[in-house]
């Protein structure tokens, strides 16, 4: 084993006062400064994190989201923190949720959603906890909660009820500025005279410029943010209107994998889960069926308004491991791919896995958010892919970069996929969080 337990410890630590300190009180934000309030995905992952050490935490981190849940089923990316208002743009007075019939009473919430990885970190804190019986009560009350998030998705995000649901927003595919939304972004055409007047907080907080979204993407992500409000959050007009509309591999297969989750949760409480399982081969297949790229040994994503597949290559590509899509064959496909030099292959120690986006694609940025570092959160849902199908030599790699990245830069929000350098914000809770889940894992093997 590479890694000795004392010299791990004193990182751990350092996690937990990460997290520690960006705790709120009934919930944990990504970064101090950048991201003052609570997300959606984030929240996740940091409870997995939680899920370690501190199961009242990641109980109440999870819970706390689900207050902020619509009456349609739909949980918000962001819930805002009343009293951190003012740092972050854009704020629920931009946003204008109470437009909508369904938005929660007093509590104040962004009007998209993001990838619903909350089944599978329930089911984590679950399997961690050290009082199974606080555990189960706890999974009683947000089984249901959860369950109706996953209906919202078949509901109003699949209009042609095949298993995969659509985003409508770059901001809900959590992976903003990846190259897989440029077609698509740019073929919206931005009237300046007639788009709100807006002002980006997020380039005043210590990040350069350059490893943040263009101003070219914020024209669009508050485009769009207009016409929902404009439509009042109702789905069905944004189905006709929005000209941004996309199934994702990487939300898709998070949500297969959710409902699998959520099975074993419901299995747990005595529940009846057939329909979890249903949406969960169902998903599979359609996934199997509609995004497999035999030639390339990927999935890729769909543009509704378009027709027409994506054809960009990012960690998303391989997600579908996740969730169990790709047959055992055309699992070792996806391999070849995502283990070669577009992805930073195993053997090759002058770079890092796994890069966000194609280290041999035409719009590589090495530094800029999800253009090509390597995030934490990415490595740690294909880890578990890899685990699945048995690529353990991998995993056991992807592990070891995970470790490796924050040990020698820190706790960053991503990393060059070469030099391994951290970009972005610093303290980010969601690295912490999964480092600290790697690291038990690494010492238990
Ligand atoms: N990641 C987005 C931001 O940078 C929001 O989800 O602000």
């Amino acid at each position: 084993m590479p890694y000795q337990k004392a010299e791990l410890d004193p990182l751990v630590e350092q996690a937990k006062t990460i997290l520690d300190n960006n705790w709120l009180g009934r919930s944990t934000k990504p970064a101090p400064h950048l991201y003052p309030h609570q997300w959606n995905w984030d929240s996740g992952f940091i409870a997995m994190g939680y899920a370690r050490y501190n199961q009242a935490r990641a109980q109440q981190e999870l819970s706390t989201l689900f207050e902020a849940q619509w009456a349609n089923g739909m949980l918000p990316q962001i819930v805002f923190n009343p009293t951190a208002l003012g740092n972050y743009f854009p704020e629920p007075d931009f946003w204008q949720g109470e437009r909508s019939p369904h938005y929660p009473e007093g509590i104040l919430t962004s009007g998209i959603t993001m990838p619903p990885v909350q089944a599978i970190a329930a089911l984590r804190v679950y399997q961690h906890a050290t009082d199974k019986a606080l555990a189960r009560d706890w999974l009683a009350d947000i089984y249901p909660r959860i369950y109706a998030s996953h209906e919202y998705f078949y509901r109003d995000r699949d209009p042609n009820q095949e298993g995969l649901v659509y985003i409508r927003h770059p901001w809900e595919s959590g992976l903003d500025n990846s190259p897989t939304w440029d077609a698509a972004l740019k073929a919206i055409v931005i009237d300046k005279e007639k788009l709100p007047a807006y002002e980006r907080r997020d380039l005043k907080k210590g990040v350069p410029k350059s490893q943040r979204p263009s101003d070219d993407d914020y024209d669009r992500y508050v485009f769009l943010v207009d016409l929902f409000r404009r439509l009042r959050y109702d789905e069905q007009a944004i189905y006709q209107e929005c000209p941004f509309l996309i199934q994702d591999p990487l939300f898709n297969s998070i949500l297969s994998k959710a409902n699998e989750d959520l099975a074993e949760i419901g299995q747990v409480l005595g529940q009846d889960t057939q329909q979890l399982q249903a949406w969960h081969r169902q998903t599979n297949k359609a996934l199997r069926e509609k995004m497999w790229h035999s030639h390339h040994g990927g999935f890729d994503a769909f543009d509704l308004r378009s027709g027409k597949r994506t054809e960009v290559w990012t960690a998303s590509t391989f997600l579908p491991l996740f969730c169990g899509a790709p047959t055992a064959e055309d699992a070792q496909t996806v391999y070849q791919f995502l283990d070669s030099n577009s992805f930073c292959p195993m053997h090759q120690r002058h770079c890092f896995s796994i890069p966000n986006y194609d280290l041999q694609g035409e719009y590589l940025d090495t530094k800029n958010y999800w253009r090509g570092p390597v995030w934490i959160n990415t490595n740690w849902l294909l880890m578990k892919g890899l685990e699945r199908y048995g690529f353990n030599e991998k995993v056991i790699s992807v592990r070891h970069d995970i470790i490796e990245l924050v040990k020698r830069w820190g706790f960053h929000e991503y990393f060059d996929p070469y030099q391994g350098t951290g970009y972005g914000t610093n303290d980010f809770s969601w690295t912490a969080a999964l480092f600290l889940d790697s690291v038990m894992e690494e010492l238990s093997v």
